[in-house]
């Protein structure tokens, strides 16, 4: 975000809080595709990145990976279309798939991470009287979806479960991967995993849905991003598969990232054995740099002076929270110039997983709150700040 529509923010709203900028949501989105455009390669935006952009994601791609009742709650007061989602997750209860299945009337994707969810998805939809299409999750060696034996098995014996139309596969390994050739390999696999089905059974699966984990570069000595290259080289390996059905790329970090920034401000300074310390509003429990290891690397920041200053001069901060556990160090040695208390820190791209994945609950400090900018609607306020001592007693 430009620093007049920071500081326009600052003069409504106090910190800390998070802004995102749908402006620059959009403008991520749009050239994720553009670079896709000639592949026939499609997008699911997977709502756990960053579920306040659920319904801004709209126009933006195809799909919803949903993963929890909550979600699926989030997605419904947003009035995001059914027929669109895809219900994924580890733990699938009767109840949820009951209310799922009703609320979309069997329109929607359901992903099968088990033989119980399969029989559950099956029973749910024989009930409800639909039919059910599914994706079977194949596991990348942990908790998550189902042995790639038994995955082939379950398409083989498909006839068991009529209500349940297994259309594709998907498939997730991990985030942040730096390495294309990664990628490469695991497209390699599952292309060999169709073309076995095929040549096993005459069974034809229709789509893979997979989750690159596109790396983000969140830190200053990280490379630095070549979104149409990377893009470009990625579908070289989707064109090279035999595999000719629709291939969806799910994925949170890599659209929401770069939107989002936390405005937090330093609230006291002290010398302590010859370090300088900055206690900031914000802390470890607002900000999750993925890769972040005892605050040494360098995100991007940057510091907005309130009032007058007398002098420029630069000097290391260790910028710490406001929780009672040394781990709450953000970032240690951050050159900052003239900088004093009354300050605002703006840390950069936030706009994935920072919101929900901190240990918000503990001292009871309140949730920050959630704004969003844009050209055409100005600053929104779309949470208030949220207390959550409310959680933490009888
Ligand atoms: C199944 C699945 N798909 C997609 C994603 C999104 O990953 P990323 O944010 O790296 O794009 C996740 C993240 O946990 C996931 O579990």
């Amino acid at each position: 975000m430009k620093q007049r529509e920071l500081e326009a923010v600052l003069e409504k709203y106090q910190t800390p809080a998070y802004v995102f900028d749908l402006d620059a949501l959009a403008r991520r989105a749009e050239q994720i595709s553009a670079c896709l455009k000639q592949t026939g390669i499609h997008l699911c935006y997977a709502m756990k990145a960053n579920p306040f952009l659920a319904g801004e994601m709209v126009p933006l791609v195809e799909r919803f990976e949903v993963c929890s009742p909550g979600e699926f709650r989030i997605c419904e007061r947003e009035k995001l279309p059914m027929e669109r989602l895809v219900v994924s997750g580890v733990y699938k209860e009767r109840e949820d798939i009951r209310r799922i299945v009703t609320a979309c009337q069997g329109q929607g994707i359901f992903t099968i991470e088990s033989e119980r969810q399969r029989r559950l998805l099956s029973e749910c939809a024989r009930e409800a009287g639909v039919a059910l299409k599914a994706l079977v999750r194949l596991s990348s060696g942990n908790q998550f979806g189902v042995d790639w034996a038994l995955a082939k098995e379950m398409f083989f014996r498909q006839k068991d479960c009529p209500e349940l139309s297994l259309i594709g596969i998907q498939y997730y390994s991990g985030t942040q991967k730096k390495k294309l050739s990664v990628m490469e390999k695991e497209l390699q696999e599952l292309d060999g995993f169709c073309r076995q089905i095929q040549e096993e059974s005459g069974i034809h699966i229709e789509e893979i849905e997979y989750g690159p984990g596109f790396f983000v570069p969140y830190f200053q000595s990280d490379p630095e991003e070549d979104i149409c290259g990377m893009l470009k080289e990625f579908a070289g390996f989707v064109e090279r598969m035999e595999f000719s059905g629709r291939i969806t790329l799910e994925m949170g970090r890599f659209l929401t990232a770069g939107c989002g920034s936390f405005l937090t401000s330093i609230v006291d300074r002290k010398e302590n054995a010859g370090q300088i310390y900055g206690i900031v509003d914000g802390g470890i429990h607002h900000l999750n740099y993925f890769g972040q290891t005892m605050a040494m690397k360098l995100p991007y920041v940057r510091h907005i002076p309130v009032g007058k200053r007398e002098n420029s001069r630069e000097e290391k901060w260790n910028i710490c929270g406001s929780l009672c556990t040394t781990a709450d160090v953000i970032v240690k040695q951050f050159p900052l110039a003239g900088a004093k208390v009354g300050d605002v820190l703006v840390f950069e791209g936030v706009g994935a997983y920072s919101m929900t994945e901190g240990i918000s609950l503990f001292l009871s400090r309140d949730l920050p709150k959630i704004l969003f900018s844009s050209r055409e609607k100005g600053i929104q306020l779309a949470r208030d700040t949220q207390p959550t001592d409310v959680w933490n007693s009888k």
